[in-house]
């Protein structure tokens, strides 16, 4: 079963960005876990990240046509991007939205998420684990 695992905007930074908040992995190490955390559950996980919203809205457009997983760290979009949004709403496969950190418990900006009442449901807050307990709900919806 194939499933995406899209990363939005800074995500390429983990391992230097903020530490004491997201860690000292790299995307790489986020990407390898996820892999293999994919291949025990029988999924074949396609990790990519961008900084761009164009990119990552056509990425949810092909999710939406092959009705595709998704497991979607939007990061700062998560906030503010309405046309994530929609561009989630018009797919039926499960979406889980996840974040490294707990953003309810951050900045004010952070508590408002314009895409999880079109996600399938959000895990946020276990750090690179969160990716991990996603693919589990994905695996679960899926089988
Ligand atoms: C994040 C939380 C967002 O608020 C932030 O903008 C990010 C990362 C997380 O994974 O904790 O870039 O999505």
């Amino acid at each position: 079963r194939a499933v995406l695992v899209l990363n939005g905007p800074n995500l390429s930074r983990l391992g230097t960005r903020e530490p004491d908040v997201y860690g000292a992995e790299t995307l790489e190490d986020l990407a390898a876990m996820c892999r293999k955390a994919g291949a025990e559950l029988g999924l074949d996980v396609d990790v990519r990240q961008t900084d761009d919203e164009a990119e990552l809205v056509g990425w949810l457009h092909e999710a939406a046509d092959k009705r595709l997983p998704v497991v979607l760290n939007p990061a700062a979009f998560t906030h503010y991007s309405y046309a994530l949004r929609d561009a989630i709403a018009q797919r039926t496969a499960p979406l889980i939205e996840v974040h490294i950190s707990n953003p309810a418990a951050r900045e004010e900006f952070r508590h408002t998420s314009v895409v999880a009442a079109v996600a399938t449901g959000t895990i946020a807050g276990f750090g690179l684990r969160s990716y991990e307990l996603a693919l589990r709900a994905v695996a679960d919806l899926t089988a």
